[in-house]
């Protein structure tokens, strides 16, 4: 199974999900490591970016929203997600993405794609008829995907959702408006929006997407294992996965299902290699975002790393509190005897 999008060609079509406020460039670069294909962006507002570069007098250590569209060289190949409503901001947004150029950053390299999220449920996007609320809105999705292909090159493809409620499961017809208007490749998760992340997916909708279009179409929802990959590839038919929350605290899913794709055997890290990881993730996102939020935000991700051993509820309460990099350090390295 290979999938090309765009200058990039997949050989499993393994993709990370994008996750706004976990999928930084460090999650990203360490993802991209242990084998994920291909990376999407955390979701960057379209207006936001528009008025940021605009803006005539803006200091550049103020500009919040184009870092967040900048691309290294190891995260190649790599999309940004953007959301909005309005299609002539989405085009602009999208043009700016494509030259790649910021005023406040520096991005090595161009997307190899831009997505639009037509799938957050937060009602602080809704409610502008943004993500997901344009699930109810197929003939503007449809204008907003128009208006970015004829503004840009690059492939625009699209993350959608089951449909806004059970009443209203429309993802294949979506996904049709949205091949016509030029999307170049769809991703489904499969829940609704009024499902937001409540366990259990609909893999129907994506079997259904994928017999409605002929361009790609990348099965999304509740993968945490190599199975669950290979269950969702078998019966939709779909010709990629994209893993989110499954890879929080065990980016070697990707491996891990690489190597069932291959028929090899694969050797899951110790938790001496997990707990080392965690360390080295702590470490990137200091270097990337400063001591004071790399080391705040970097305790989730510590977090995560936890998962399913011994002390592991006191370990996480232990890092909550921990004011240093080095007493983050002395937690695991106690959590590491307790699991030995
Ligand atoms: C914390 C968090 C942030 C998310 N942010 C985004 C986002 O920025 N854009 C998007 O399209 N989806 C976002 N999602 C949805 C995921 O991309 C994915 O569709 C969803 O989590 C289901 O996949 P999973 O079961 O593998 O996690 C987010 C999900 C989570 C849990």
């Amino acid at each position: 199974m290979s999938l090309k999008i765009g200058t990039a060609t997949l050989e499993h079509g393994l993709m990370l999900a994008p996750m706004a406020g976990v999928t930084d460039r460090s999650f990203r670069l360490l993802c991209r490591e242990k084998g994920a294909e291909y990376l999407v962006s955390e979701m960057v507002s379209a207006k936001a970016l528009c008025y940021e570069q605009k803006a005539k007098r803006r200091e550049a250590a103020l500009m919040g929203t184009a870092p967040l569209a900048a691309i290294s060289v190891g995260e190649a190949p790599m999309a940004i997600q953007i959301f909005g409503s309005e299609p002539d901001f989405m085009a602009e947004a999208a043009r700016m993405l494509e030259a790649s150029s910021y005023r406040g950053c520096v991005s090595e390299l161009p997307p190899v794609a831009i997505d639009v999220n037509m799938g957050c449920p937060v009602r602080k996007i809704t409610s502008n008829g943004e993500g997901s609320a344009l699930m109810k809105n197929p003939r503007l999705a449809g204008e907003i995907v128009s208006a970015m292909t004829k503004a840009v090159k690059l492939p625009v493809t699209v993350k959608i959702r089951a449909g806004w409620d059970s009443d209203s499961i429309n993802a294949p017809e979506m996904a049709k408006i949205l091949e016509q208007s030029g999307a170049s490749l769809i991703c489904v998760h499969a829940r609704t929006k009024e499902q937001l992340y409540t366990p259990g997916i609909d893999l129907r909708v994506i079997e259904q997407v994928k017999r409605a279009v002929s361009i790609p179409v990348i099965g999304n929802g509740d993968i945490t294992s190599a199975e669950d990959a290979l269950t969702m590839i078998e019966q939709t038919g779909c010709d990629g996965v994209m893993v989110g929350r499954g890879a929080m605290g065990n980016p070697w899913l990707f491996a891990e299902i690489a190597a069932r794709m291959e028929g090899r055997e694969f050797y899951a890290p110790t938790i001496d290699d997990r707990l080392q990881t965690a360390l080295a993730h702590l470490d990137q996102m200091i270097a990337h975002k400063g001591d004071r939020v790399g080391l705040a935000e970097g305790k989730k991700h510590v977090s995560w790393y936890l998962n399913g051993l011994r002390g592991a509820a006191s370990a996480r309460a232990a890092i909550m509190t921990a004011d240093s990099p080095d007493a983050i350090r002395r937690v695991l390295e106690t959590i590491l005897k307790e699991n030995e």
